[in-house]
């Protein structure tokens, strides 16, 4: 069908590069001793098509060696070298690492942890961010970096610090987290009490100067207070990036801001970081050929893609992957031939717009000589590594049309921080099988399997761009949100709940009066009455009966089976066949507005909730690429821009695949540079980018 509405494309993340960026972290601060390394390092960076190198990330000591005392010319003479090779930088702040005389003069730099033992000097990513001493010598650091390069003409973006995380438990963290807890709560310790139900176990504070944060050998079964402290350390390390920012800033606000986020890393919200940042980036280390199923493996780090391109809905970098194995799981398989290139490809196709490594060369020595890397100890360009990157470097060429195009989601799933935080630290029902994130993949999974572009969102996003919401175990419920979806289904939407929502508010207190609570039992039509758990031999059998839907058959849930009542007019589609709560339903549907909340009461195999997406996704007439139901382990993604479409055909198996795409498009394939039939066949880990002109597969929900 015809797309009448002009998605425009964004610009190039910098219009130096209006290119995919190709590149990665270069380390010349470790190999200054031998300076034919570093030309060298040229030579090979541009037969591999390499345009964008991401410099100093380490770099403290070799900026400061002593205090005060600075070394810039390595700098220079390095950004000058790229540059007269036509390589761009994005350039470092070096707040990731210190030098051992900041450590040994000024230990308040150093982290305090949860035991309250204080580290010693070493490591990496462990400072204080909130120590005085330690915001201001960045500062300074950053801007004397801001005003010797912000015009040179090699640098980019600023890469700011590297992959922000852990926690500090020091006197001024601690002042600083009762700072803030004052804000929260208007200075009214009451309110504290009141919201965190510290009245258990004679926990009531009667100022807050008592609070401390959450620690193995004090506190830690107060659940507000764990949740209020993770939200405080996504504010403090926010804080703290944003001084970074500040001292770039306030010399040229025109070079862009990114840092490298950690995917699902849960120690920091990345939704409460993004909005000060530029660009968001992540860094993908998957385990390709573990003994899962490769679509399994692939389908999750396109949650992940999906979720870092959602943080801004546009395009986002993928700022670190390995070009072969990393170093640090406790198996490092090799990426079979082909496999590097459909990962970098697949991180396009979900809307990045950089394929970047860690790391350009491996190091002689320490704990990352082994990692992964384009150039390997050997030191030429003859290696089956090597040749895979160059080979890239030549199709990365060929996608300036994709540069800025972005995907036009017709599904989200909630994935949420502070659900997640909150269903980690709850105490019942099974504590080792909650698994939060796999279900919300899951669930996901299904969706990708159909090549529908999905959105991976946060419970404050709006719900009303998309045709269907599925929000697995949404067991937190912040002010709004159950309104918010009651308005989306009302609307027409379709949602997908499960077991375990709605349990609690937005302080883990839990709702009064039924679950699901805060008025998700009218837009449910149930009424969740108790959490039975398995042991993990254990499954219950169902079946459906008949329904709206057209389910048939038995299934098995497994680890979650709640037992709910449903209310008047709300459909039964499937009932529980064991235990003492035979025919309780496992499954519902309640019409609400112009639209339909599903319920699902227990967890159950991939197989059987696939088979429900299917029908729902039929149902709610979602478009698909193609009418074909894809061979296990191919997806199709999109992306769209100014009038284009391309079509991203992606096979992660080992054996040759045929498939076929809608047959009312004209395709063009932009590698081989010529028109193609609908048909395609994919080799072993191959992959197909296919281009159409002005027409979409895709019908957008009425507004
Ligand atoms: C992270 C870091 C890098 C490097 C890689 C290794 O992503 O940012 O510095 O340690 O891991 O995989
Ligand atoms: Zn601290």
């Amino acid at each position: 069908m015809q797309d009448k509405r002009q998605i425009k494309k964004f610009p190039p993340i910098t219009p130096k590069v209006p290119h995919i960026i190709h590149g990665g972290d270069y380390n010349p601060d470790q190999w200054l001793s031998m300076p034919e390394i570093l030309q060298e390092d040229v030579r090979l960076m541009k037969l591999a098509g390499i345009n964008s190198a991401s410099v100093a990330i380490f770099a403290w000591k070799a900026l400061e060696p002593e205090e005060g005392i600075y070394h810039f010319e390595w700098l220079d003479q390095t950004l000058d070298r790229l540059h007269q090779n036509g390589i761009s930088v994005i350039l470092a702040t070096p707040s990731g690492a210190r030098p051992a005389w900041m450590d040994h003069k000024y230990p308040e730099v150093l982290r305090v942890n949860a035991d309250r033992t204080k580290n010693l000097h070493g490591e990496r990513h462990n400072h204080c961010y909130t120590s005085p001493y330690y915001r201001k010598k960045v500062f300074e650091m950053n801007r004397l970096l801001a005003e010797r390069y912000h015009n040179h003409p090699a640098v980019t973006m600023w890469h700011l610090s590297n992959e922000y995380g852990g926690e500090c438990h020091c006197e001024h963290c601690q002042q600083a987290f009762r700072e803030w807890l004052k804000v929260k709560y208007d200075n009214d310790i009451q309110k504290l009490n009141h919201e965190w139900w510290t009245y258990f176990w004679s926990h009531s504070y009667s100022n807050f100067d008592e609070i401390e944060s959450p620690s193995p050998l004090g506190e830690q079964n107060t659940h507000g207070l764990n949740l209020d402290w993770m939200r405080f350390v996504t504010y403090q390390t926010t804080e703290f990036m944003k001084n970074e920012i500040a001292a770039v800033k306030q010399v040229d606000p025109s070079l862009p801001v990114v840092t490298n986020l950690m995917g699902t890393y849960p120690g920091l919200d990345p939704w409460k970081m993004v909005d000060v940042l530029d660009v968001v980036s992540w860094d993908n280390y998957p385990e390709w050929h573990n003994l899962d199923k490769p679509e399994t493996v692939a389908s999750s780090v396109s949650f992940v893609h999906d979720l870092n391109r959602s943080l801004k809905k546009k395009p986002f970098m993928m700022m670190e992957s390995t070009p072969s194995i990393v170093n640090w799981k406790p198996i490092n398989k090799l990426k079979r031939p082909g496999m590097h290139i459909l990962s970098s490809i697949q991180a396009i196709a979900h809307g990045s717009d950089t394929v970047q490594y860690f790391q350009w060369r491996k190091g002689r020595g320490a704990s990352e000589k082994f990692h992964g890397a384009v150039v390997d100890h050997c030191g030429h360009e003859h290696t089956r590594v090597f040749k895979e990157v160059a080979q890239l470097g030549k199709i990365l060429k060929q996608l300036d049309g994709i540069v800025g195009t972005t995907v036009k989601p017709q599904a989200a799933i909630i994935y949420d921080w502070e659900n997640k935080w909150a269903i980690d630290d709850l105490k019942g029902w099974s504590t080792s099988d909650k698994n939060y994130e796999e279900t919300c993949k899951q669930h996901y999974h299904a969706f990708w399997k159909r090549g529908i572009p999905t959105d991976v969102i946060n419970m404050d996003c709006d719900f009303k761009e998309y045709q269907m919401i599925s929000a697995p175990m949404l067991y937190l419920l912040k002010p709004t949100v159950a309104d918010r979806l009651k308005a989306f289904v009302k609307q027409g939407g379709t949602l997908i709940l499960t077991y375990c929502t709605g349990h609690v508010n937005q302080n883990d207190l839990c709702f009064l009066g039924g679950f699901p609570g805060d008025g998700l039992q009218e837009l449910t039509g149930i009424w969740a009455e108790e959490m039975d758990t398995l042991y993990p031999t254990e499954t219950r059998k169902f079946h459906y009966q008949n329904n709206s839907l057209t389910l048939t058959g038995a299934a098995t849930a497994h680890t979650f089976c709640e037992l709910i009542h449903p209310k008047e007019h709300c459909e039964v589609l499937a009932v529980y066949d064991e235990d003492f709560y035979q025919d309780m339903p496992v499954i519902t549907k309640n019409l609400y507005g112009n639209g339909n909340c599903y319920y699902l009461a227990a967890r159950t195999d991939f197989e059987t909730l696939n088979a429900f997406y299917g029908k729902l996704i039929e149902q709610a007439n979602l478009e698909v690429p193609s009418k074909q139901i894809l061979p296990t382990g191919v997806t199709i993604q999109q992306r769209y821009g100014d009038g284009e479409n391309y079509w991203f055909v992606l096979n992660f198996t080992n054996a040759e695949q045929t498939i076929t795409l809608n047959e009312q498009n004209t395709y063009f394939d932009i590698i081989s540079n010529q028109k193609t039939s609908a048909t395609i066949t994919l080799h072993s880990y191959g992959f197909a980018i296919l281009k159409t002109e002005s027409v979409s597969s895709l019908t957008f929900i009425k507004k």
